[in-house]
């Protein structure tokens, strides 16, 4: 792949140092493949990973009957779930990360979208309060500890802000399920990804924050389906 990448010798060249040295194959190629699109790595930046394509399956599933539902990819890294989605059905779709690196990477992909840059929620255009269909979420969920532990092309090559969820791993999962009831519509649907060791974590603070959680497991992905009470059940 960096033969056919590289304009010619030297490059080649540089690319394959930077290979060598740990660096992803993504950043390296300047993409990733993820849900059958060619999506843009910049360096520093997450590589969007096979596994969250179950979040997007998931995400066309729910959303298929809806007319041009709110989708927001928050936690966006590069946008990839929120342009899968969009790829797969007509969407208003909004993206945000905290990581300016990110930011930049998404305003490439995410071409029929809007891309907010700031921490969670409050990245978000305040109309969009109460009228989001879908959250659709991909934060960090490794323990701080265990990032040591990761290959070193997570460790030494991606942000930590973008693997880093605290002790635990589930400070931004509580964070992203406490904020959710504000900005669902009622009987919106929070989606996130999780791991099988975090499930229970990341479903109680979902129920914690108010919603109802399911859970949804496929392989190596794990995720986490919370849905807000509709307007009966809130009255
Ligand atoms: C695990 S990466 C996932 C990126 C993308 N959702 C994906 O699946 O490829 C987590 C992302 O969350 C972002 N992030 C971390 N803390 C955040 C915060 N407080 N507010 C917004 N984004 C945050 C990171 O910058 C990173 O891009």
């Amino acid at each position: 792949m960096l033969q056919a990448a590289a304009v010619d010798g030297e490059q080649l060249e540089q690319m394959l140092a930077r290979r060598v040295v740990g660096e992803p194959l993504e950043q390296v190629l300047g993409w990733a493949e993820f849900s059958g699109q060619r999506i843009v790595v910049a360096p520093g930046v997450f590589v969007p990973r096979r596994r969250t394509e179950l979040l997007v399956e998931r995400a066309a599933q729910l959303l298929g009957a809806d007319a041009r539902p709110v989708v927001v990819d928050l936690c966006c890294g590069t946008g990839a779930i929120g342009v899968a989605i969009a790829q797969r059905l007509e969407v208003e779709l909004h993206a945000a990360d905290v990581d300016p690196d990110a930011v930049a990477c998404a305003r490439q992909n995410v071409t029929m979208g809007e891309v907010h840059e700031g921490n969670l929620y409050d990245a978000l255009p305040v109309g969009l309060r109460g009228r989001v269909d879908l959250l659709a979420v991909n934060a960090p969920y490794v323990p701080t500890g265990e990032i040591r532990l990761m290959p070193p092309e997570a460790r030494l090559h991606e942000h930590h802000v973008a693997l880093d969820g605290g002790s635990d791993g589930l400070d931004l999962h509580r964070r992203v399920a406490s904020g959710a009831p504000e900005w669902l519509r009622p009987g919106g649907t929070l989606l996130i990804e999780t791991s099988q060791a975090q499930v229970e974590g990341t479903a109680a603070a979902c129920a914690d924050a108010g919603l109802r959680p399911t859970t949804l497991s496929r392989d190596e992905s794990t995720l986490v389906e919370a849905v807000a009470p509709s307007v009966s059940s809130r009255t």
